[in-house]
């Protein structure tokens, strides 16, 4: 039954997906308004009959307008509250005095349905171009709207995930009037939610404090989450949860969720209206917005990804992974990401062929299936301060060129990376020494550094091409699988030939280099990386295979950093790395099989200077290795069920459950382990309770047990046997059916 449905009757449209619904009504004068979302009380998918839905209104005067949930809602009319869109059209008066009073500028918008259609292939703006992306059908809803009196008309999309129970939201403006319209509000889409749902939780954090959860009660007011820098940010990241105060938790609840596919600058806005109504706004970064419609122009914005269930938080987190799996994430012929090692902690910038091949040799007998050399082979790259913008091998590292280090990680039978920051340049370097126009600056004016770097204007399409044709030979030329795609600062000093319009295309560049990429290497695969995890985001990740959630790789913060991460994003685009046991940031530490269970938890990786390791250690690592790779289909491909969080209380339990139930695999990590605590036993979930499992460590068999005392009486704390104490312990466990 098709998912999308219009009642011409009662002028209702209804989604119906698996367990959710989204339902708006057209009134009789022609406005697009809100009627509700939340779960199906029949979870069937089979929707019901809707009848008066003018009941649902507030009565219709002046003052109330202001609470009616328009589907988009837009500056002008009788409304003063936050909105989707504002526009200036610039329309001189009718008469002399009124010319001079307007300026020129109308800022009244009052968009009314025209009509609607429901399409097969509509895609958002910044959809990814490449051909391993999913272009199954999926149904979109796009209603036209059309100004009382300017022509200008406003689509509003709807994409319908029924499965995952995901709606993308995007909207395209279209200026049919004779004159340029300026946009100075643009959001991709907006949530109106029922009163009190005023819990909200979102990401904050910081460089190398990445994913940190923040939970607070809404106010009356706006709450407003930005990013003005370029990437998506550290501080903050395009995702939320809402729910009524104290009614869910991991478990259990209604919860509405919330992502945008950008990563650019975002905005996110929660409105608690006096009223006690709440509504949510998302798209485009109001720092330093604008955007010109020239007349017989359109714009399409990316989409906002919302959602709604029944079944608390955890299962938010299973839906938004499915989503991302299942339709985001690029559909490469691998379908389990790579062991990978990354040389940034064992040697800094000090990177030679001779060291790279040392630890090449010793990543491939411990089991690493991609090898990847970070910051420091190309240009004059030997610290910080130069080289960025040359990629080409730095002579000093690599007397004969990338080639031979490439061939050698392949004859190892290992897929070859490289770490590469193409949007930026030190001006220490041939490209800005040839092209110091290429940078965003304004003429005239300092061009302030950021760890020595400036970033280049992709305002130019010229610079965009540059790179394109660059990145693209080398990956030919050396056999190249893997980018590890940095970027490294935030923009400041916006000067760019493109004007305003410069935060657009910096992401359209970004995103076209990597889908051309793609289109024309089908095996090459990407890590998005920004300074850590700043730039994490569904638009990323339709291009990207995995992120870098931090730089910070201390297994004790990094368990709080993943659990944070997991709330949004899939566990196969969560990047993970075993580094040394004293960590370089922090100077914890830790033992290695507390690492590996930490590691383990995503897309394993190495990042220890494996030379100083001797050969017992060096068993250890294959030995978790090969652990790692036995857990892995499960891991990053089954899914999560969040039994504690650390930052909640000191334990973070995860289960992972393949989708046929017969794998799994259970993995505590406790951080605080305050002697004579007791942690567990941990009630799992998710498993066939008439199965029996086989429960095992990387050491061999621990237990059997039957799904349903698993789920009942729980499993007892495992890692308890590694001893009570102030300090940390974990375990992993596979679980098989026997
Ligand atoms: C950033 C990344 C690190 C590393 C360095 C190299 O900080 O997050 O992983 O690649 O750059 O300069």
């Amino acid at each position: 039954m098709t998912p999308i449905r219009f009642d011409p009757e009662q002028r209702v449209f209804l989604l119906a997906l698996r367990s959710s619904f989204y339902a708006l009504h057209l009134t009789a004068d022609g406005r697009v308004v809100h009627l509700g979302s939340g779960p199906l009380a029949v979870p069937s998918g089979d929707p019901w009959p809707l009848v008066n839905p003018d009941a649902y209104r507030v009565p219709d005067h002046c003052w109330d307008q202001q609470l009616t949930p328009h589907e988009y809602p837009a500056a002008g009319d009788v409304s003063y509250h936050e909105c989707a869109i504002r526009v200036v059209f610039r329309e001189p008066g009718t008469t002399p005095a009124e010319g001079e009073h307007f300026s020129g500028s109308v800022r009244d918008l009052r968009p009314r349905y025209v009509s609607h259609e429901i399409l097969m292939d509509a895609e958002p703006g910044f959809a990814p171009q490449h051909p391993l992306r999913t272009t199954g059908q999926r149904e979109t809803l796009c209603i036209l709207l059309r100004d009382e009196i300017h022509a200008f008309a406003i689509r509003l999309f709807y994409r319908v995930s029924p499965d995952q129970n995901i709606i993308e939201r995007w909207t395209e403006i279209s200026n049919h009037t004779a004159l340029p319209v300026e946009i100075e509000r643009l959001d991709f889409g907006h949530l109106p939610l029922p009163v009190s749902t005023t819990e909200l939780t979102y990401f904050s954090g910081s460089w190398a404090r990445e994913f940190g959860t923040t939970k607070q009660t809404l106010q009356q007011g706006i709450f407003s989450l930005e990013q003005g820098g370029l990437n998506t940010g550290h501080g903050h990241n395009p995702f939320f949860l809402l729910h009524a105060r104290n009614h869910a938790t991991e478990e259990a609840g209604t919860v509405w969720f919330g992502a945008l596919s950008y990563s650019g600058n975002w905005s996110l806005r929660f409105e608690h209206l006096p009223s006690g109504q709440l509504r949510v706004f998302g798209g485009y970064g109001s720092y330093d917005f604008g955007l010109s419609l020239e007349s017989g122009a359109s714009h399409r914005t990316p989409a906002m990804v919302i959602g709604c269930t029944g079944g608390g938080v955890g299962e938010v987190s299973r839906q938004i992974h499915h989503f991302a799996r299942h339709w985001v994430l690029p559909q490469t012929e691998r379908s389990l990401r790579p062991v990978l090692y990354n040389s940034w902690e064992a040697t800094f910038f000090d990177v030679t062929e001779d060291g790279q091949r040392a630890l090449a040799t010793l990543a491939a007998s411990i089991g690493v299936e991609l090898f990847c050399v970070d910051d420091g082979w190309f240009g004059s790259r030997a610290n910080d301060s130069s080289g960025l913008g040359d990629w080409t091998p730095r002579p000093e590292a690599f007397p004969n060129g990338m080639k031979p280090l490439a061939d050698h990680v392949h004859k190892l039978g290992m897929l070859f990376g490289l770490w590469v920051e193409p949007e930026m340049v030190n001006p220490d370097s041939d490209l800005y020494r040839a092209h110091p126009d290429w940078v965003l600056h304004y003429p005239g004016r300092p061009r302030s550094e950021c760890r020595n770097q400036l970033i280049l204007d992709f305002g130019r399409p010229e610079v965009v091409e540059h790179l394109l044709t660059q990145l693209d030979a080398f990956v030919s030329e050396i056999g190249i699988d893997f980018f590890k795609w940095d970027m490294n600062r935030y923009a400041t000093e916006p000067g760019s030939v493109a004007g305003r319009a410069i935060w657009r295309d910096h992401v359209r560049g970004l995103y076209r280099i990597m889908d051309e990429l793609r289109h024309r290497h089908p095996g090459l695969d990407i890590q998005s990386c920004s300074g850590g995890g700043g730039r994490v985001d569904l638009g990323i990740l339709g291009r990207c295979d995995q992120a870098w959630a931090s730089d910070n790789t201390d297994a004790l913060t990094r368990t709080r950093i993943q659990d944070g991460f997991s709330l949004a994003y899939p566990l196969r685009a969560m990047e993970c790395w075993v580094t040394d046991e004293t960590n370089y940031l922090t100077k914890r530490t830790t033992t290695l099989d507390l690492r590996f269970d930490v590691a383990m938890r995503g897309v394993l990786g190495i990042g220890t200077p494996l030379t100083e390791l001797d050969d017992a250690e060096l068993e250890q690592y294959r030995d978790s290795i090969a652990f790692y790779k036995k857990i892995r289909p499960t891991v990053q491909n089954g899914d999560l069920h969040r039994l504690g969080l650390a930052a909640e209380n000191g334990v973070s339990v995860w289960l992972v459950v393949a989708e046929d139930r017969r794998t799994a695999v259970f993995s505590s990590i406790t951080l605080e382990n305050p002697v004579g605590l007791m942690r567990g036993p941990f009630v799992l979930r998710g498993l066939d309770p008439a199965a029996r499992y086989q429960l095992s460590d990387l050491r061999g068999p621990v237990a059997e047990y039957s799904g349903a005392q698993l789920m009942t009486l729980g499993l007892p704390d495992f890692s308890r046997k590694a001893g009570f104490g102030a300090h940390a312990r974990s375990i992993t466990l596979s679980l098989e059916t026997l």
